[in-house]
């Protein structure tokens, strides 16, 4: 029985910054953002969005009236958590009208919380072939002005409602994991900022990519020739390409996997970072912008959490996969967004939702999205 995406949505913030002015305002050569980076617009997430209305927004769009009857599971991953006890899948079921008949939880492994999530729920459909599973990857990548992180920011959510005989992708039961004791990036409980050892880090990417690349050739008996392409978690685009150059040679080897990998980071160049969504992020810009794909094509699939877990999977292009509609959403929801000069970002990024216990109103006339945060009150969202 195939299992996998049935369909999949995104979200982001109506507004953006455009890297080659924060380039400009941090004294940095434009050309190491939009290169060395890889990456040429950031969403900018307003003080009315979080990662629950993100998630949200993005899910929305994608269900019909009978899948929320028949969703039984909603897993929400994130790292960007509201609540240290009520998990963000709850607001999720309330919002969308979703059956109370439903297991609803949040999971967290930073960025890698969406696979586990994609993972579990697709477990959970092989056990339980007529259940629908809702699983949400939402998060807000923030390292604060003026730090070297602050060009990998971004935010927004993807929603993916897995199902069987799934018309976008179907998941192969082929996986290998790695998983260590690592500091590189970290949010403590007091911040709102992720604390980052940003080379480090991208050391430590590379070398879990490695093993779990190298375990699963071994496990499966597969090597590089049998993908169409390989994706990746991209906390800035860059990064991905590096991973894949860790691995190729470009003087040798067939080009398509690198023209495939230009096209699954279209959209993440133009959005930052989202942690636990930016492989499928990624993975939707492969669906919207590549035309080599066809039904059956085998895809890698990357996953990385700082911290630190990695996971290499597989699956294949679903024989009834169509990505006209899917382009045209993406299309239409980055276009709409508005610029914000270097001032309004600082200061939108300041207006965020403070981690005290106040009580605060938002404006609500500048986000006309379906969901919406309007503040807090006896310290309970509103
Ligand atoms: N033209 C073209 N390229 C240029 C350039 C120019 N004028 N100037 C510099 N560059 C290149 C550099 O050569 C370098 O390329 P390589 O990485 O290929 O060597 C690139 O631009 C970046 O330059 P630096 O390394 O000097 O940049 P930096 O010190 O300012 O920091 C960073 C970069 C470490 C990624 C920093 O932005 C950061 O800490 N980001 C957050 C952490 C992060 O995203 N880590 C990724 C792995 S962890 C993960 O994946 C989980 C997660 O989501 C956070």
């Amino acid at each position: 029985m195939a299992i996998g995406i049935d369909k999949i949505g995104f979200f982001t913030s109506p507004y953006y910054l455009d890297i080659v002015d924060l380039a400009h305002a941090r004294n940095e050569e434009p050309n190491k953002f939009l290169i060395g980076i890889g990456q040429k617009k950031q969403s900018v997430i307003p003080p009315t969005q979080d990662v629950v209305t993100l998630a949200a927004n993005a899910a929305e769009k994608i269900l019909s009236t009978a899948d929320k009857q028949q969703i039984d599971m909603i897993i929400f991953g994130t790292e960007t958590g509201i609540d240290n006890s009520k998990s963000a899948a709850i607001y999720i079921q309330s919002l969308l009208g979703i059956s109370n008949q439903a297991r609803s939880f949040e999971i967290k492994q930073a960025c890698y919380g969406g696979t586990a999530g994609l993972q579990m729920g697709v477990e959970h459909i092989r056990l339980h072939p007529d259940s629908k599973v809702l699983v949400l990857a939402a998060d807000i990548a923030r390292y604060g002005i003026n730090t070297p992180g602050e060009v990998t920011q971004g935010g927004g959510a993807v929603a993916m409602l897995l199902a069987a005989d799934p018309q976008i992708l179907e998941i192969e039961d082929k996986r290998t994991f790695y998983s260590d004791n690592i500091m590189d990036f970290w949010r403590p409980l007091y911040r709102k900022d992720a604390v980052v050892d940003g080379h480090y880090s991208n050391e430590i990417y590379i070398d879990f990519f490695k093993r779990t690349w190298e375990l699963y050739q071994q496990k499966y008996n597969r090597q590089l020739d049998d993908f169409s392409s390989l994706i990746f978690h991209l906390p800035y685009t860059k990064m991905g390409l590096k991973a894949l150059r860790s691995i190729i040679d470009e003087s040798n080897h067939p080009q398509t996997l690198l023209a495939q990998f230009e096209a699954s980071r279209v959209y993440n160049a133009l959005v930052g970072n989202l942690y636990t969504g930016s492989l499928y992020l990624s993975l939707i810009s492969l669906l919207a912008n590549s035309n080599q794909l066809a039904g059956g094509s085998l895809i890698g699939l990357f996953s990385y959490g700082s911290g630190a877990q990695g996971e290499f999977y597989s699956a294949r292009i679903s024989n009834r996969f169509d990505n006209k509609n899917l382009k045209r959403e993406m299309t239409d929801l980055l276009a709409n967004r508005q610029q914000l000069t270097i001032d309004q970002y600082q200061d939108m990024y300041r207006s965020a939702l403070s981690l005290s216990n106040e009580n605060q109103k938002f404006d609500l006339s500048n986000d006309s999205s379906d969901f919406v945060l309007a503040g807090r009150q006896d310290d309970q969202r509103l």
